[in-house]
């Protein structure tokens, strides 16, 4: 749909990342390194590889992705709020268009920054060269944060994820799952792998759930068959009407 002009180097660097985050979430664990060598992970290095030649060859039904995460959320007979937090969720991605220094601060797993860089976040190894990690300060436990001060109060990487979430903020009647589903989407280390508990308050655990409940929708559904944009424009333009005010400023 509204990516059609969108470099396709992003699309596909965005879809192999969530085609790891399926094989991850799948049988192996990402933290299990002594076991790298075994035939399993081996498979999934293949399987990766072969995700990334998939995600080319069916490029132009990708960009129906956030008409098909809606239509799975619509399908389980999910709360509007929710079909609506499916549908957008990746618009975010419109920062490529807008003037992104690379994919990095586009897309990928997001992070926590000003404490140590977590181990369960991917490839925790190639942070070793980041100077944070030997920072006085920015390498501790907690940083330049308090304990359980919330993840309102603390800073992740930048990412269409985050972008999104300051758009739709104030310019939404979503209620706070439906943000917490848009900014931490794909903030893997947090709502896979459980990091961070440490700074995460009460509201952050009640809203994990949602979190979580949203994944498999955006992870899954681009197997599905491809949404007809056109069949279901009268459905998603109601909704968005009872979402949104009718210029949404970004
Ligand atoms: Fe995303
Ligand atoms: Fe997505």
């Amino acid at each position: 749909m509204i990516f059609t002009n969108a470099p396709s180097d992003l699309d596909i660097v965005s879809d192999a990342i969530d085609e790891v985050n399926k094989l991850k979430g799948s049988d192996c664990r990402w933290d299990d390194l002594p076991t790298f060598d075994v035939d399993k992970d081996k498979t999934n290095f293949r399987q990766y590889e072969e995700a990334c030649d998939r995600v080319k060859h069916f490029y132009k039904e990708q960009h129906e992705h956030l008409l098909q995460t809606a239509e799975a959320i619509r399908r389980d007979a999910k709360p509007e709020w929710m079909q609506v937090a499916g549908l957008v969720h990746d618009l975010g991605k419109l920062l490529h268009v807008f003037g992104s220094e690379g994919q990095w601060d586009v897309v990928g797993d997001t992070f926590v920054v000003g404490c140590k860089f977590s181990e369960k976040i991917i490839y925790h190894e190639t942070f070793e060269g980041n100077p944070d990690s030997h920072d006085p300060v920015y390498s501790t436990e907690y940083g330049v944060y308090e304990p359980h001060c919330g993840l309102d109060n603390v800073m992740l990487s930048w990412g269409h994820d985050e972008y999104l979430y300051h758009v739709l903020k104030n310019q939404s009647s979503l209620p706070e799952d439906a943000l917490y589903m848009i900014r931490y989407h794909s903030f893997y280390p947090w709502h896979r792998e459980n990091a961070y508990q440490h700074l995460t308050n009460a509201n952050d655990q009640r809203a994990l759930e949602a979190v979580r409940a949203f994944n498999p929708y955006d992870l899954y559904s681009k197997s599905d068959e491809p949404a007809d944009p056109e069949k279901l424009k009268p459905y998603y333009k109601n909704l968005i009407a009872k979402f949104f005010p009718e210029v949404i400023e970004w």
